[in-house]
């Protein structure tokens, strides 16, 4: 039922745009209007930090353009906007990285599991654009180009009514994972049944017992519900993975560089609203969970759950020899950051 209203929906929204990119919206019919699209409702960490973002924009440059922002897929699937980003018929939208890695290989980095050593090496990587250059425009032929990155805390396990300790408990679950061949590997490794299916779909197949569990941060317990039926949440910490806002080309490359200066100050708004409002938010997550959704934490050994999965590092790297650089200067964040904490 969900589901099909979001078709509808997302159907009816598509038309929608249609008709707008005709005629414009009434009184703003000189004005561009810059469409971005994402999958989070709009309590959200990153649907905040976009209407920072839209605020900015309409304050430095309202006279050009209008800033319109749709949430909670309505304008589709991530896979969906992905592909309306790319062939300009959106301007912007929210990935994961992991969905990335089908239109670049490149983007396959960031999806390794425990490929960071610590949120701060984490944070600084990806403030690094040594670091994320090679990543983020490895997509320009296709399209599209990474903008700013938004955090999106750790992924772990979380399961209907078999809390996990080892991945031994993983056997015969299934587990919904993102689209993303890394992603279902690391699953097979970790000896659990990978469900790949979209972000939306997810909380009607654990209703409807489809899959057991899923993997995800602790926001989805309560902006998606997730742990109103899930009540064993397992800090195992298997990845960081970041999400990406994405522009078109298009829209991008036909900005005069006065503009595209205030968009640029605009991503890095955008990206700093966003981290602040993600520290609060999973905060908040945490203590709806344990006070209004029964959510029992765990904190297992994370030792069997790497030892598992660090084959995945080494056939990665050996399928996608351009990322080599890249995964160093991680290696090289990790390692400062060990020291520094000891
Ligand atoms: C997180 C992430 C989303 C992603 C989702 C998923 O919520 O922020 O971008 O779509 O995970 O698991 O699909």
């Amino acid at each position: 039922m969900r589901k099909q209203l979001k078709k509808v929906l997302a159907l009816s929204c598509c038309a929608a745009l249609a008709v707008l990119s005709l005629s414009g919206c009434a009184g703003d019919q000189d004005k561009r209007i810059v469409r971005i699209g994402h999958n989070q409702s709009t309590n959200h960490p990153s649907h905040i930090g976009l209407t920072a973002f839209q605020e900015f924009i309409n304050s430095q440059l309202g006279d050009k353009y209008v800033v319109e922002v749709y949430p909670s897929e309505l304008l589709g699937s991530q896979t969906d906007m992905v592909q309306l980003t790319q062939t300009g018929a959106i301007d912007f939208c929210i990935a994961s990285n992991s969905i990335l890695e089908t239109f670049s290989e490149n983007y396959s980095i960031f999806n390794l599991p425990y490929l960071f050593g610590s949120q701060e090496a984490y944070h600084a990587a990806m403030d690094d654009s040594a670091v994320t250059g090679p990543i983020f425009e490895s997509t320009v032929d296709a399209g599209f180009t990474s903008v700013t990155w938004l955090d999106a805390g750790t992924r772990n396990f979380y399961t209907i009514d078999k809390p996990i300790y080892s991945p031994s408990d993983l056997a015969g679950l299934k587990i919904r994972v993102q689209q993303s061949p890394t992603n279902i590997e690391m699953m097979r490794l970790l000896g659990g049944s990978a469900t790949p299916m979209g972000f939306g779909e997810v909380y009607t197949s654990l209703q409807s017992g489809i899959i057991d569990g899923a993997e995800n941060n602790e926001l989805a317990l309560r902006d998606n519900g997730h742990g109103d039926i899930c009540k064993y949440y397992s800090y195992d910490m298997h990845q960081m993975i970041p999400d990406l806002l994405i522009g078109s080309n298009t829209f991008l490359e036909g900005l005069p560089e006065d503009e595209r200066a205030i968009f640029e100050e605009g991503f890095k708004l955008l990206n700093q609203v966003q981290r602040e409002a993600w520290v609060e938010g999973v905060e908040d997550s945490i203590n709806n969970a344990i006070n209004n959704q029964g959510v029992e934490f765990i904190y297992p050994d994370t030792k069997p759950f790497q030892e598992a999965v660090l084959p995945l590092h080494k056939s990665v790297l050996s399928d996608i020899p351009a990322i080599q650089p890249v995964y160093d200067m991680i290696q090289d964040y990790n390692a400062q950051f060990t020291e520094a904490a000891e």
